[in-house]
């Protein structure tokens, strides 16, 4: 599951980031942890940056925690699930430590509001994710004895000017937040109503983020957004200019200037949206060597009629003429996708479409869920969830193997080929091997030789595994 550790889906769920107590002075303990998309990780970054200029600093022990966040998902019911078996923990902890405080942060909290109080009692603090500038105060409320809870979504918010804290320990690679929120109304999906709206991050914020990550040694960063083709700086969405006196600038043109930055600066970026990617983002990362040529395309159906149903604003036809525009602008590329199996009223035959579509582009990865209903949504009030469990299973396990299958010959057919990799970390399996990805995203394990983590290394593939590539150094 390597490559799920760079795409929005990612989420070494509930890991616990931690920064490193840096003047040495006795301080209150923060213990993060935080589930669901690389947006919640990078917002984890940002809470950790405004809580250490207020006397926290973050520690990986939970037992010398004094304050306790879990940043939430929302996305499906079992990531919800998942967070109330993880207050339950914390329940008994507080128990025998007086004094240690719970707070919940991000869409479940959103989702949620004050009802979270109410239904998790020992919850001390709930905190949306357009409010964390307020934590500061909120947590001094909440040692004062009193429950506190900020769920106002912002129009504006992007948190522009903070400079998030990295909590990663590789120091190589770092995710850039450019938009915030979601106008999409997918109608099976919650973010819009735990993110709110869609806005744009200032591009010289986004530049200067990347530059000093640059200076700071890293050597990939990775653009996020819920659709990075929508941003858009200084225009209204219909075009309009909103100041005369400044640039304006699309999502094509932020990755020139991100790209631009350095040419050992990798830029990649996630989540693409099929309806919303034009040629002019493909012929930028045509342009530049350093722009990965990967890309995130996720397309949740084959069947037109459930697209429309999903209100994804795109057809099979659509999306197939994006896949071939991508083969035909960066013929080098590698495309992964998300797929939802068992929304409502699918039939076998629209399943079926799913598959071919499968067939037909060949995905080199793949993130393939159950379609799980949430309250609020427009699917939820529109459409019934029909499909019975054990279809739902039996539906997921086929594109299950059909997308191992892909992989398979995909990475088979990468023998023999040579890369340029970028070294990530030491490989889980081998402290003499490497971990590192060339740019169309594959992992690759490899001997370490005389390299360093956050070199260039010229490898060739030599073996494969379902997900993973096998290589010596050249
Ligand atoms: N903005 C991204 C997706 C973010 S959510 C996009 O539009 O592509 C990540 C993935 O979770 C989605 O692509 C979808 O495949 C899945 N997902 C979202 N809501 C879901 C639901 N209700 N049930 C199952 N999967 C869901
Ligand atoms: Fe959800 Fe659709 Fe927005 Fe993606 S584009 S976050 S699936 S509403
Ligand atoms: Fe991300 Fe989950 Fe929220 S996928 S935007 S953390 S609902």
């Amino acid at each position: 599951m390597d490559k799920i550790d760079k795409t929005i889906n990612e989420a070494k769920q509930g890991e616990a980031l931690v920064l490193e107590n840096q003047s040495g002075e006795s301080s209150k303990k923060l213990y993060l942890e935080s589930y669901g998309c690389a947006m919640n990780f990078s917002d984890s970054e940002v809470v950790a940056s405004i809580l250490s200029e207020n006397g926290y600093t973050t520690t990986r022990n939970i037992e010398e925690s004094d304050l306790i966040l879990l940043n939430t998902c929302s996305i499906r019911d079992k990531a919800e699930q998942t967070v109330r078996k993880r207050l339950t923990t914390f329940k008994k902890m507080k128990k025998s430590k007086p004094g240690l405080m719970v707070g919940v942060l991000g869409c479940m909290a959103e989702r949620l509001k004050a009802a979270l109080l109410e239904e998790e009692k020992l919850v001390d603090l709930v905190v949306g994710p357009d409010a964390y500038r307020d934590l500061p105060n909120l947590l001094h409320q909440t040692e004062g004895g009193q429950k506190s809870v900020n769920v106002l979504l912002s129009r504006e918010e992007t948190y522009a000017d903070i400079s998030p804290v990295r909590l990663d320990n590789t120091g190589v690679t770092a995710f850039v937040s450019i938009t915030r929120g979601c106008d999409n109304m997918c109608s099976f999906c919650v973010v819009p109503f735990t993110r709110g709206r869609e806005r744009s991050r200032n591009p010289l914020t986004i530049v200067a983020e990347a530059r000093d990550l640059f200076e700071r040694g890293y050597r990939e960063v990775t653009l996020l957004g819920q659709n990075v083709d929508s941003y858009r700086w200084n225009m209204s969405s219909k075009g309009e200019i909103k100041d005369e006196t400044i640039p304006t600038t699309n999502f094509a043109q932020l990755m020139e200037m991100v790209g631009l930055i350095n040419p050992k600066l990798r830029v990649r970026f996630s989540t693409s949206h099929p309806k919303d990617m034009g040629d002019d983002v493909l012929e930028v990362i045509a342009k530049y060597e350093n722009i990965c040529n990967y890309i995130h395309l996720p397309v949740q159906s084959g069947n037109s009629e459930i697209l429309k149903k999903m209100n994804r604003g795109y057809t099979r036809e659509w999306y197939l003429n994006r896949i071939a525009a991508i083969h035909r602008i960066l013929p080098e590329a590698t495309i992964s996708t998300d797929l939802i199996i068992g929304f409502c009223g699918e039939t076998e035959e629209q399943h079926q479409e799913t598959l071919s579509l499968m067939e037909e582009v060949k995905f080199s990865f793949a993130y393939m869920y159950k379609y799980s209903e949430r309250p609020k949504t427009l699917a939820e009030r529109k459409y019934e969830d029909n499909v019975p469990e054990e279809i739902k299973q039996r539906r997921l396990t086929e594109i299950i193997e059909m997308q191992h299958k892909h992989q398979l010959e995909y990475h088979e057919k990468e023998i023999g080929k040579t890369y340029e990799v970028l070294v990530e970390k030491v490989s889980k399996k081998s402290e003499q091997e490497y971990m590192g990805r060339n740019s169309q995203s594959s992992t690759c394990i490899f001997p370490k030789g005389e390299y360093n983590i956050g070199d260039y290394v010229m490898v060739k593939i030599v073996d494969f595994t379902k997900t993973t590539l096998i290589a010596e150094l050249v």
